[in-house]
Order: structure tokens, then sequence, then C-alpha cells
């Protein structure tokens, strides 16, 4: 198993480039599976969630050729429309294609996803969805089994909590249902509304994606489309603290500044200084930080992918900071990991209350998720001596060659096997 070994203590400087949104080309990679003709996609990051997605694809029968970040698919035919076990334990965004199997075959076979490390993430509204849209769903050893074999007609459906691939798996069902659907209590993140881009290149009818009322009318097929994924903005907020924890000077390029909004201000609450030098890039440079509270919310509040990351960042503020976790409930893995690492931590509930500043120093640390590995590299990139990260298979899942790039802007990282 590969172990990422940090030595802290360099600021950081120079430019620094976003990939392509892993969230955003997940659900984009599973609306190839809406049409028969060919679907081309630019920008797909090249991490570990993205090959899961593409092994999923094929085994349903798709035709994938991948060209450095360009990904060319064609579907002619559903040769089996499941999800096994085998691939959506390893990732859930694979029930992602619950909705446009449904929408394209009639039928789906998706595994149940089973436990989380940061919460129980059921997919009980997206099954709820499928069925205001006329799915007959059974569920059994495991599975859930979804038929709709004289296709899916259009409902009203309201979600009762917001959820983010829910939402994206039933705008797919949608736009080949009869008539009109319409998602309330909708998510309103950039990767929905990209989702919506690229469905309506393929020719879907949709609108408000973006906002909590989305409204698709059905069509009676799609065609093939060309599509360039947005920024990631989760990889672009780990760059900014990046910069920020090490005291450094930073240009994050080729992001989206209009989709880190909150974030960025709670940055420059702590003292950061952060200013968009170019439309697609911002500059941040660390100094001082005073401990600002912290809320995730739902777009276009603070991001739940980006928490792990600002606790880490708040280990370095003077004062103290609470931050609630309110998406998902057991999101504070990364808390133990860091107070390995000499912070001062204390976990009540959903509330963490961090005091700083205190100095981090180097030891061995496991990574428990995505995001949280991310938090321990940004801690271990400011901590005296050395941090040995075991288990950066997690990063990988996310972040592209992540240490290649935070090497090229100065920091002192190596991976070893
Ligand atoms: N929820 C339900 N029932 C459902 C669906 C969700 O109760 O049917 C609950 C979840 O348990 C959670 C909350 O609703 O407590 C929000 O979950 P959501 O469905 O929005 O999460 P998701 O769609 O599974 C996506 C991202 C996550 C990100 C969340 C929240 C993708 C592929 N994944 O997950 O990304 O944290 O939205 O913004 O888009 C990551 O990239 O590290 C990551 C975990």
């Amino acid at each position: 198993m590969d172990k990422f070994v940090i030595t802290g203590g360099t600021a950081l400087q120079g430019e620094i480039p976003t990939n392509g949104s892993k969230n955003a080309a997940l659900p984009a990679l599973a609306a190839a599976l809406l049409t028969e003709e060919p679907v081309t996609l630019h920008r797909i990051p090249t991490v570990r969630d993205i090959r899961t997605m593409q092994r999923l694809l094929v085994d349903i029968g798709c035709q994938l050729e991948v060209d450095g970040q360009t990904v060319r698919m064609h579907t002619p035919a559903i040769t089996s429309p499941e999800a096994p076990y085998e691939l959506v334990k390893t990732m859930r965004a694979s029930s992602l294609v619950l909705g446009p199997l449904v929408a394209r075959s009639g039928r789906a076979r998706v595994s149940l996803p089973g436990g989380c490390a940061i919460g129980a993430r059921p997919i009980n509204l997206h099954i709820f969805g499928l069925e205001q849209l006329g799915a007959r769903i059974n569920q059994a050893y495991g599975y859930i089994e979804a038929e709709a074999p004289d296709g899916l007609r259009g409902a009203t459906v309201q979600f009762d909590r917001i959820t983010v691939t829910g939402t994206e798996d039933l705008m797919m069902a949608a736009v080949l249902a009869k008539g009109e659907t319409v998602l309330k209590n909708a998510a309103r993140e950039p990767e929905v509304a990209d989702l919506a881009d690229l469905l309506t290149k393929m020719g879907a009818r949709i609108e408000g994606a973006g906002t909590s009322t989305i409204t698709i009318q059905g069509v009676d097929r799609l065609r093939g489309a060309e599509h360039t994924i947005i920024p990631d903005r989760i990889e672009a907020g780990t760059f900014l603290i990046a910069g920020a924890i090490t005291g450094g000077d930073l240009s994050v390029t080729e992001c989206c500044p209009d989709h880190l909004g909150s974030f960025v201000s709670k940055l420059q609450q702590a003292g950061v200084e952060v200013t968009q030098t170019a439309p697609t890039t911002l500059r941040v440079r660390g100094g001082n930080m005073r401990s600002v509270d912290m809320t995730t919310e739902e777009y276009p509040g603070f991001p739940t992918d980006l928490q792990a990351q600002y606790m880490a960042l708040m280990t370095q503020a003077d004062g103290i900071a609470i931050i609630v976790e309110t998406i998902f409930e057991n999101r504070f893995m990364h808390a133990q990991e860091l107070a390995r690492m000499g912070a001062n931590i204390r976990l009540d509930g959903r509330q963490a209350i961090v005091a700083g500043k205190h100095e981090l120093t180097g030891a061995g640390v496991i990574a428990s998720d995505l995001r949280a590995s991310a938090s321990l590299v940004l801690a271990a990139l400011v901590a005296k001596g050395e941090t040995v990260i075991d288990r950066v298979y997690h990063i990988d899942r996310g972040y592209e060659k992540i240490e290649s790039k935070l090497a090229q802007v100065g920091a002192r990282i190596r991976r070893v096997d």
C-alpha cells in the first residue's frame, strides 16, 4: 500500500492547476448511457473513482476509449443493466447508473451501497423519486431492482432533504420520461448544473438546474454530444488551503472562482488574503490567521467536502473555531489523526472545537477517507519534521497526482510503496 512521506515547513510558491471536477465527471459519464450515439467528454480527471465508473459502464455495454483527459463513449445497446456489489462497495456514486438504466432500458439492478466511513448515506431518495416516476422497485438479496417496461412518466418529486447524486439520478431518469417532471428541493450544486448542460446538448429539455426547482420536459430520445467538465472546486479549495496553511504565495489556476464563494469568504474572514487575479485564477497569500467558526451547508454554503481541510487550517489560526458538520453524521475521522500531530481538537457530536494555534509535529497517521486524507496532507505540509500518511489510496480516489502537483510548488512530499 502506498504511503506519503511529507516533510513540513516549506511555504508553497508558484502556480498550481485545477483538474476537471470528479463529482461532475461521474454523473456525466453515467449520462452517456442515455443515448445510442457517441458522447465525448473532455477534462475528465484521472482518478480512481473515475476508473471505477468506467469499468462499470463497460460492464453495462458501453464502448469506451480514454485518450488523456478525453473519454469517448458509445453505448449501442445496454447488455447488462446491473451495478454489482463489487463495484458499488468501492464507490457509492455507482448508484448514478440507476436512473439512466431505467430510463434507457426499462430495467436496472443495482447493489445497495451499505455503510460508509463518513455516514450512513442511504439511497432511499433515489428510490422514492424513481417510484414517483412510475418505476416498480423490488429490494432483495442486497440489490434494488427497478422496472419500468412501458417507460417512466413525468411527476413531481419533492425531496425531503437535499441530495446531490439523488437530484442527478432523477434528472437523468426524467429526461426520457413521458411528460413533465418537477424536482423540488433539488440540489443546487454546480455539478448538477453541469450535468444539465450536458443533457441539454444531448437534446434534453431542462429548466432551473442550479436552483432548487428543476423542471424537465421528457423527450423520446437523446443524441450524442461533446462536453467539457467544469473545474473541481474541491481540489481548488484544497490547494488554496495549502497556500494559506504554509504561509505561501500560491496561484490556483484553471478554477472557477464563482463556485468557491462562501469558501473564499470564510478564508478571508480568517485573515487569509485571497484575490482573483484572472478570470480562472485565485491567488492566496498566507499570514497570521484568526479562528472563524464554520458550519457546512449544501451549495452555495460551505461545502462538507472542504470541512476536513478547513479543520487542518484552523489548527494554525489564533483562537477557538467551532466547526459544525450538518451533511454527514460521521465526518470527523481526521480529527483524531490531526490530534496525533499535536492539534487541540475536541469532538462533541456534530461539532468539533479546534483551539489554535498549536504547533503540529510529524507523526505516522492513517487516511480514513478521501477528504480526511487531504486534511492530513495539509497538516503535514506545516508540521515540524516528517509525517508518514498510510492508506493514501483514499486520496487517489479524487485527487490526480496530488504529490507531484504539490511538489512542483515546493512541497517536500514523496510517495513510497
Ligand atoms: N441522503 C439520504 N437519502 C438519500 C440520499 C442522501 O438520507 O437517498 C443523505 C445522506 O446520507 C447525507 C445527505 O443526504 O447525509 C446528503 O447526501 P448527498 O446525497 O447529497 O451526497 P451524495 O450525493 O452521495 C455527493 C458527493 C459527495 C459530497 C456530497 C455532499 C458525488 C459523487 N459525491 O454525495 O462527495 O460530499 O454530495 O455535497 O457527487 C467527495 O467527493 O469526497 C464526496 C463524498
